[in-house]
């Protein structure tokens, strides 16, 4: 028999891990790894892990939150978990904690926790409906209703920051800026 929940999938279905070598060329000029190949590793994780819950193809629509914590060395062995961490109609938000271990001493430092927001597609590039979730954990409760208030925060935030795209007066520009490390040398 069908029920209103039938098609909806568990969280562990979808949880995964990537664990990747941080290699010589991964390093920057001062000997740390780059923030741009843990952005690619994130996003690798967390289509991966949307992919498996939707069974298609997710875009990503947007990252929240991408803060380093702590510098990543060379050679260390940097540990990406995802999982689904909300569902909307088709949108699925990912949360992704990362680790790095330094491999001799066996220290774990956290590194990042971000979310994505992916929308599953078909094949003609149309949003698709996603699975519904079933959380089974007080930790999948409270990560579902996290992730609804920073969704709600979010659209507020929007409201807001809206206001910061009309253009104000050159006083007022000079009146907000007067305590800043700028100098206003326009020259007409
Ligand atoms: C992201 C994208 C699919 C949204 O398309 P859209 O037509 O604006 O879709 P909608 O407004 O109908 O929103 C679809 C869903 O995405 C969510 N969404 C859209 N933009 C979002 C954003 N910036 N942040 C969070 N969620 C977002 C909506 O809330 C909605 O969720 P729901 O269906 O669960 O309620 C579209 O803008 C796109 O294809 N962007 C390019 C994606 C891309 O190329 N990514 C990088 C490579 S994968």
């Amino acid at each position: 028999m069908q029920t209103e929940n039938s098609g909806f999938k568990t969280v562990r279905n979808s949880r995964t891990t990537i664990t990747e070598l941080m290699i010589p060329s991964y390093a920057n000029f001062g000997g740390k790894i780059h923030g741009g190949i843990l952005l690619g590793l994130m996003d690798k994780v967390a289509y991966v892990c949307a992919a498996k819950h939707a069974g298609t193809y997710c875009v990503t629509a947007s990252i929240d939150n991408v803060d380093f914590l702590q510098p990543i060395e060379v050679g260390e062995l940097v540990s990406l978990k995802a999982s689904v961490n909300y569902v909307g109609s088709t949108s699925l938000i990912v949360g992704i904690r990362i680790t790095s271990e330094n491999v001799k001493t066996q220290a774990i430092k956290h590194t990042n926790t971000s979310y994505f927001t992916m929308v599953a597609k078909d094949e003609n590039h149309q949003s698709i409906k996603v699975p519904g979730l079933i959380l089974e954990t007080k930790d999948e409760v409270r990560r579902f209703a996290d992730a609804l208030r920073r969704k709600e925060l979010k659209k507020q935030n929007h409201t807001v920051l809206k206001q910061i795209k009309s253009p104000l007066e050159m006083d007022n520009y000079k009146q907000l800026l007067k305590n800043e490390r700028c100098v206003i040398d326009i020259i007409l």
